[in-house]
């Protein structure tokens, strides 16, 4: 597949990203990191997409910035009550840049792992420190990869399934590269539509080691957003970094 440039998702996916892509945990996102930063201050959310966290973080009092690779996917966000004063700077979160410094920088759902090399996640990560203001925090929320289910370094399953429509999603693995390369298939009486989508996982030791070069540190991790503990089972994480004050 061919690489992804930073508005390919919201070209693909933005019309219909909030009604067929909530994780069902933003309640929980919000809430966690409202908490975190102690209810004030400024946070900078990067690749804030539709404002899924950054419009009810905002409608907290929490001062909500964001960087976003898709001006598609913020125009939704645009139309959302309170979601037209969100300052947002169009360009790629590795290395896009933004006035100020914040007290919180977060990376929810997966997102670090649309920079498809080691190298564009080292430079995410060293943006967020660039970003942060000394004694600052930076979010990331990934999912563990596991490859138990897949056979011959492909996995197929069928996401949603009702009387007029299916969706499945093809994943082929690449463990060389740690690429996983998605194809969402979504039928109806209609037709077919067909959205891709890429990602390169890394495992929580590895981003460990992306903060260290960043100049942060490890401050907690946590296997859910309801704080349970990350251990072998937790099929996600969320840490949080911080810049030395
Ligand atoms: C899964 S969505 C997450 C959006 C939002 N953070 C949320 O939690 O709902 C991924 C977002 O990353 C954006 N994106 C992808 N690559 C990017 C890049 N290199 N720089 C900035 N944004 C990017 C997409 O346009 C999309 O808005």
């Amino acid at each position: 597949m061919e690489p992804f440039a930073p508005d390919t998702f919201g070209t693909l996916n933005a019309t219909d990203y909030d009604e067929t892509q909530d994780p069902g945990t933003t309640d929980a996102t919000v809430d966690f990191i409202y908490d975190l930063m102690g209810g004030t201050g400024s946070a900078l959310e990067l690749a804030i997409g539709t404002g899924r966290i950054g419009v009810p973080l905002a409608g907290r009092g929490i001062a909500v910035s964001g960087i976003e690779g898709s001006q598609d996917m913020v125009d939704i966000m645009r139309a959302k009550p309170g979601g037209a004063d969100i300052p947002v700077v169009i360009g790629d979160m590795a290395d896009g840049a933004i006035e100020g410094t914040f007290d919180h920088v977060f990376l929810v759902f997966n997102t670090l792992f649309n920079l498809l090399t080691q190298e564009a996640q080292v430079r995410c990560f060293a943006n967020a420190a660039k970003r942060l203001k000394p004694g600052g925090t930076f979010l990331v929320e990934t999912f563990i990869p596991r490859f138990d289910t897949y056979i011959h370094h492909q996995q197929m399953k069928s996401r949603t399934l009702t009387r007029d429509a299916l969706m499945f999603e093809a994943i082929h693995h690449d463990s060389a590269t740690q690429r996983l390369d998605f194809q969402r298939v979504h039928v109806r009486a209609d037709g077919m539509t067909l959205v891709p989508f890429m990602m390169r996982y890394a495992y929580p030791c590895e981003l460990d080691l992306m903060a260290q070069l960043a100049g942060m540190r490890l401050q907690d991790r946590f296997g859910g957003w309801n704080k349970q503990a990350f251990d072998r089972e937790s099929a996600m994480h969320i840490s949080v970094y911080e810049k030395p004050a």
